[in-house]
């Protein structure tokens, strides 16, 4: 994980360090450093916690044209100062700042420290320092060439390395020089005028410049205030290009509300328009994607979808599966991106694979799509941020236009993946076997989503009292069936991540078989029931937890009276058609672990052990 940036040009670079390192503490932030070349020396400043602490410790930033700074999720070592980047190498003639994991640090550390290198740390990314700074003891300077010393070594040192990393290099006897590398670790450079950026994703650069240059595995970008060229690791000069930047702008403030993540549960209707917006064609009954980059031939012949992700992504691919089964008639299958793409299952021809993601920067979604491609296979992605690294690597995709998640804890994310492969269900039924009339109604229900999810927030005091009640249980069962299973995971997930408290999500027949042992008095369960095809069984389900003394939380609709007489508290959502049931069920339990959270005095929005997005494997 990690972000990182850098800078060369004609301004101090301190203000663009510590603003891209605020844009990219969604990576991580367990601790954060910049490093700031001055007129004589290179000035160092880290710091555990967040980039505020940072920005703090540096006061009255020292002036200098050229800067690294790093944003850390610990990997190797834990959250300390010392661990902190930027790391140095040999005596200091190296500073560099390193996102990714080396696998092979070990062996080259014992090689290194063989050799008198002396580690302060215990990160892999001190080791790529010392490596560089050992290629540069094995390169001779050359007067012809000024630069050629520090790219041989940088290639030098790299080639040695095996895992991952988006590194930025500056040299203490080279003034005004960066250099940049990529294996596996996205990294852009943004291409300004007499000055040039280096980020891990476009949001740093957004504003200072609208070129953008997406580094490739293996390539390494030199950098000075005059210039910069890109080189491939092995094979020398490579053609660069700069394409317009096109990340989106959108709202990154609290906007009154107290967390990010309140106000991203609430902005859940408008993100639902937005991802519906120009894509429900009336005249065909059907949706519209002008992204997907499919012939009408190459639509028809799909007999197989996977859908693939992660954490709160996974479980959207799950509510896509039953909804492109049901209304298209697809075979659907859901993987984890992380297993997926180690396993090496048979794929068929005619399957089409879909990564979902809210950043479209996650490593496990990036690599599974990567593999499928390379054995030929069409990928497209449902992406939420535009212009990342998934949205790159795809042969075409849905954007989500949900607008900037902060908050680690996907909600609006989730709800806009939803609604996008519902859209995706009724546009490949409408090319085999939904009729015209089942399409019309499709849109009108879809249309109806964001009025649904409005009342459904009105829920919220309810929510909150319900919370009040639970908020010291240490286990909690969630229990859906069909379209609600998906939920039931999802908002499990949510109680964890930021509350802390031990949650399982289960089918709810399942619970007999093995979960049922758990439930006590201290432990609650909560029922995703609103009226469908398995209401019935789940209302038994709920019996059998009452008997045993366990109590019980509904999420029911509204016009269910009779569950007042069994559970013990109950929460009311509109009524829906069930394949739309997830996207609303789905906002009473965003909200009540947000309660809970909040109730507990948790760090809502940027949880323990947590990052926003996860870019290491
Ligand atoms: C949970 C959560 C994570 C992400 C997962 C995938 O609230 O946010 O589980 O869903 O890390 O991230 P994306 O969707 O960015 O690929």
């Amino acid at each position: 994980m990690c972000g990182i940036v850098g800078y060369v040009g004609g301004e101090d670079a301190a203000e663009f360090l510590i603003d891209g390192l605020r844009r990219l503490e969604y990576r991580g932030y367990d601790s954060a450093g910049v490093a700031i070349f001055g007129d004589a020396d290179i000035a160092i400043t880290r710091s555990v916690g967040r980039i505020q602490s940072l920005a703090d410790r540096l006061g009255t930033p020292p002036p200098g044209t050229l800067g690294l700074g790093h944003t850390r999720w610990a990997t190797h070592g834990p959250a300390t100062e010392e661990n902190a980047h930027p790391h140095i190498g040999g005596d200091g003639e190296v500073v560099l700042v390193h996102n990714g994991v080396i696998e092979n640090y070990q062996a080259l550390k014992d090689g290194l420290i063989e050799k008198g290198y002396q580690f302060t740390s215990a990160t892999d990314s001190e080791v790529i320092a010392h490596l560089i700074a050992e290629g540069l003891a094995q390169t001779p300077p050359t007067d012809d060439q000024p630069h050629a010393r520090y790219v041989t070594a940088v290639q030098w040192a790299i080639g040695q390395l095996r895992g991952t990393y988006g590194l930025a290099v500056v040299f203490r006897d080279k003034p005004g020089f960066l250099i940049a590398a990529r294996f596996g670790s996205p990294l852009v450079i943004g291409v300004g005028r007499g000055e040039y950026f280096v980020a891990s994703d476009a949001s740093p650069i957004a504003g200072r410049t609208d070129r953008i240059v997406y580094l490739a595995d293996h390539q390494l970008a030199v950098l000075t205030a005059d210039g910069f060229s890109v080189l491939h690791r092995d094979s020398g000069k490579v053609r660069v290009n700069i394409q317009p930047l096109e990340a989106e702008s959108g709202e990154v403030s609290l906007n009154g509300y107290e967390h990010y993540m309140l106000k991203e549960i609430y902005e859940q209707p408008d993100a639902l328009r937005n991802a519906m917006r120009g894509r429900l064609n009336d005249q065909d009954a059907t949706a519209v994607f002008g992204g997907l980059n499919l012939t009408p031939q190459q639509l028809r012949s799909v007999e197989r979808i996977i859908l693939t992700g992660c954490g709160t992504s996974w479980h959207s691919a799950l509510v896509g599966e039953y909804m492109i089964e049901e209304l298209a008639r697809i075979p659907v299958c859901v993987e984890y991106a992380s297993e997926l793409r180690y396993r090496n299952p048979p794929i068929e021809n005619n399957t089409l694979v879909f990564g979902i993601t809210q950043s479209g920067e996650t490593a496990d979604t990036l690599a599974a799509l990567n593999e499928t491609k390379r054995k030929g296979h069409r990928t497209l992605a449902i992406c939420n941020v535009v212009g990342s690294s998934i949205a790159q690597a795809s042969d075409g995709g849905v954007y989500l236009h949900a607008g900037p998640e902060i908050g680690v804890a996907s909600t609006k994310a989730f709800t806009s993946q939803c609604c996008v492969l519902a859209m995706l269900a009724l546009y490949f039924g409408r090319t085999r076997h939904t009729s015209f009339e089942t399409g019309e109604r499709i849109i009108e229900d879809l249309r109806r989503l964001p009025a649904m999810i409005e009342q459904a927030l009105t829920c919220d005091a309810e929510v909150r009292k319900v919370a009040e009640k639970y908020q010291s249980a240490s286990n909690v069962l969630y229990l859906g069936r069909r379209y609600n299973f998906p939920t039931a995971l999802e908002g499990a997930l949510k109680l964890k991540e930021i509350s802390y408290i031990h949650a399982e999500g289960y089918p709810a027949a399942e619970m007999k078989h093995g979960p049922i042992a758990l439930v006590d008095a201290d432990t609650p369960s909560v029922f995703i029931m609103p009226r469908g095809t398995t209401y019935d069984k789940v209302l038994s389900n709920m019996e059998e937890v009452k008997a045993r003394g366990g109590p019980v939380i509904a999420i029911a609709s509204s016009e269910d009276t009779e569950i007042r007489k069994i559970a013990d508290d109950v929460i009311t959502i509109p009524e829906a058609p069930e394949f739309l049931q997830p996207i609303i069920t789905v906002v009473p339990l965003q909200l009540l672990s947000y309660h809970i959270a909040v109730l507990r005095g948790c760090d809502v929005d940027k949880p323990r052990n947590l990052a926003k997005s996860v870019t290491v494997e």
